[in-house]
Formats: C-alpha cells, sequence, structure tokens
C-alpha cells in the first residue's frame, strides 16, 4: 500500500493543509455525511460512464465493479453514522467535484477523458485525506478509513489506467491542467467545510 499511496502524494499537486485535517476531527459529523454523500456521488459517476461507454469492455469491466465498491462503502458510512447517533440529513455539496467538472471539455472522446482524469484525482485525494486522518482518528474509524484507503487507491489507478488507455495522444499535459486547478481548490479558503474542501475559513 506504501507504494501506491505514495505515487499518489506524486500525482496530487499540494498536500492536504493541516488546517483542513483540524477542522476535520472538530467536524466529524459532517465530514462522516458528506463522505455517506461522496461514496454516492462516486457510484453515480461510474454508473453514468456505463451508461454512455457502452463500446468499452475495459471501462464497462472496471466502472461496473467501482459502482458495487463504492456503494457498499456508502452503507458502511451508513452503519457508522447510525453507531454514533448522527442522524443522515442534507448536506450540500462541496465546490470541488463541480469546479473540476466545470472544464470538462465538449466531444465525447475528450469528455471521457477529462472525465477519467477527474477521476484519478478525487480518488487520490479521497486516498490523502484517508490516511492523514487515520492516525488522529478512534480506532474504529481508523481501521475502516484505512480499509477505504485501499480501495480508493485502486480506483485512483483504474481511472488514470482507463484515460491513458483511450486517449489517443499522451495525457500528461491535461492531467498537470487538472493537476493546477486541483490545488487551487485545496490550497485557496473554502468557507463550506466538507470532505474535499479547500482551507477552513474561521467562522
Ligand atoms: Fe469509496
Ligand atoms: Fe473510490
Amino acid at each position: 500500500m506504501d507504494a501506491v499511496l505514495q505515487e499518489i502524494n506524486e500525482f496530487l499537486g499540494c498536500p492536504t493543509p493541516d488546517a483542513w485535517i483540524q477542522e476535520a476531527l472538530n467536524n466529524q459529523e459532517t465530514l462522516l455525511i458528506d463522505h455517506a454523500n461522496c461514496e454516492k456521488k462516486a457510484a453515480t459517476t461510474a454508473m453514468n460512464l456505463l451508461y454512455k461507454h457502452i463500446d468499452r469492455d475495459d471501462l464497462l469491466k472496471k466502472m461496473s465493479q467501482l459502482a458495487r465498491e463504492e456503494l457498499l462503502h456508502f452503507e458502511q458510512v451508513v452503519a457508522i453514522m447510525k453507531e454514533r447517533g448522527i442522524t443522515y440529513r442534507h448536506v450540500s455539496s462541496s465546490r470541488y467535484a463541480a469546479a473540476l467538472r466545470d472544464e470538462v471539455r465538449k466531444g465525447v472522446a475528450e469528455e471521457l477523458i477529462d472525465v477519467l482524469i477527474i477521476g484519478a484525482f478525487i480518488e487520490a485525494r479521497s486516498c490523502e485525506r484517508f490516511a492523514r486522518l487515520a492516525p488522529f482518528l478512534d480506532d474504529k474509524l481508523a481501521k475502516f478509513y484505512r480499509s477505504l484507503l485501499r480501495s480508493e487507491g485502486r480506483h485512483y489507478q483504474d481511472y488514470l489506467s482507463l484515460a491513458a488507455q483511450y486517449s489517443r495522444t499522451p495525457i500528461t499535459e491535461r492531467i498537470a491542467e487538472f493537476r493546477a486547478l486541483e490545488r487551487s481548490l485545496i490550497e485557496s479558503p473554502d468557507p463550506e467545510f466538507r470532505f474535499h474542501s479547500g482551507i477552513p475559513v474561521a467562522a
């Protein structure tokens, strides 16, 4: 696992700022609710790809498996919330995924590559945050986050290899563009604390 984590830390443009870690530890209820939402959204993204790209065998295989795993994670997060007496309430989405999605190019081929690269970044960031949070969490949540880190690390690799496989041109430059954008979302002030939010703004 250390090898994947190291690869992910190199792939991402910056580490999660310490201020976000502190905010997450102080807001574990919102963290878990938004985390549950992220798992649902991850399954939806994979399902949408399954509908749009029925001619791509490897994508169908990997995204179908990924969607199932994300829904399993969703059930696990909801179970932990229940154990902790956390009520599942509506929590708005963070700016993060929407801002990345805004940069997706038009055109079936271009859109697919961008969506896959964004998928790799979201999985990579999730993996990095699970790893950073784990040492500060109670045993049960730490164990759960360490188990998730392994599957999100695999998801990162799946998205990235599909992007490379289906692109007719090298994807290095496009990755660099999304890396810069992702970094700016992580390192700029963000008034709303969420799993993928930026630097917390003091209330
Ligand atoms: Fe997940
Ligand atoms: Fe994932």
